[in-house]
């Protein structure tokens, strides 16, 4: 039974799960420096207020929640949690290297998952030496906000740490949805080509950035349109990814458009660095 939840990276990511963990568990937050920790934190203490502004939730509630949060700077720290989500950079060495220290500090029953978004959850389970207690819990951006979880199981997933993890998981609200260790899941396989077909017509001069969005939102009903979801989710990241699915699959309908990596590589990333398909500058 999960009581104690550790979280590996306090980022956007980290940041929104550790958020809504602390609802009603105790949870460890680890980051590597004291000025991340802060920055997580601060992102955690400001979307709470806000939610006491908005009458959502009781300023006793945000205390509680916030009360229920210790931070660290060391992985020892998570030595006695019942499950440890780690959403560190999409990296397999960074990954992997937190997942072998984390092997060795805790306790044997824990339950290591990975927020992974592209990269093989059975892959990374293999700098562990407890591959039965290995799996992907995958959330999303705003982590508070979105309702899905894609609960996934590697080869050697067992059957009691896959329920755990889906227990878990909607306890905190969520829907599950399960998914095989394939690349990008269920979601990010859908999504990605379309936001990549998004940038491709956009490049080739189909309508303007500004149509294109509004064409989705109002013809589709999405909350947003492809080029600003880009900027949401970072064109770093949805660069990254479509290299990932491209190298496995061989398909262009993975295939980076140009003008996506030249925006990369120029530094504009979306909303994060202040620009990407807008200006965020303002
Ligand atoms: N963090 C936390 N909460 C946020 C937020 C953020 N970054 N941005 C907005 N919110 C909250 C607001 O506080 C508000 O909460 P309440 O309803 O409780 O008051 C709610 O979201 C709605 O916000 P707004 O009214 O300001 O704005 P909106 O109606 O335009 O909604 C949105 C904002 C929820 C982000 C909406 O535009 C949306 O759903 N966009 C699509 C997001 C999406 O597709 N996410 C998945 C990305 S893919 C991914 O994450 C997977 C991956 O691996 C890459």
């Amino acid at each position: 039974m999960v009581k104690k939840v550790g979280i590996v990276g306090l980022g956007q990511m980290g940041g929104g799960i550790a958020q809504i963990a602390a609802s009603g568990y105790r949870v460890v937050a680890n980051e590597v420096s004291e000025e991340l920790i802060d920055r997580g934190l601060g992102g955690i203490e400001k979307r709470l207020n806000k939610a006491v502004e908005k009458e959502k939730i009781s300023k006793e509630d945000r205390d509680k929640i916030l009360g229920n949060i210790e931070t660290s700077t060391e992985l020892e720290s998570l030595a006695d949690c019942d499950l440890v989500i780690e959403a560190v950079i999409e990296d397999m060495m960074t990954k992997k290297e937190v997942f072998g220290e984390l092997d060795k500090i805790c306790k044997p029953e824990t339950i290591l998952a990975t927020n992974t978004s592209s990269l093989p959850v059975g892959d990374l389970s293999t700098a562990t030496g407890r591959r039965d207690k290995f799996v992907g819990l995958h959330f999303f951006n705003p982590v508070p906000i979105m309702k899905l979880v894609e609960v996934v199981r590697t080869l050697d997933t067992s059957n009691e740490t896959f329920e755990t993890a889906k227990s878990f998981a909607e306890s905190l609200g969520k829907v599950v949805v399960s998914a095989k260790d394939s690349p990008g899941f269920v979601v990010n396989v859908l999504l990605i080509p379309y936001l990549l077909d998004g940038i491709r017509h956009f490049e080739n001069g189909l309508a303007s950035r500004e149509d294109i969005d509004n064409a989705m939102k109002l013809g589709c009903g999405h909350p947003m349109g492809p080029l600003t979801l880009t900027d949401f989710i970072g064109l770093d990241t949805t660069l990254y990814i479509a290299d990932i699915f491209f190298n496995e699959f061989k398909d262009n309908r993975y295939a980076a458009p140009p003008l996506l990596r030249r925006m990369v590589n120029a530094g504009y990333l979306g909303k994060k660095s202040g620009r990407g398909f807008y200006d965020y500058r303002q």
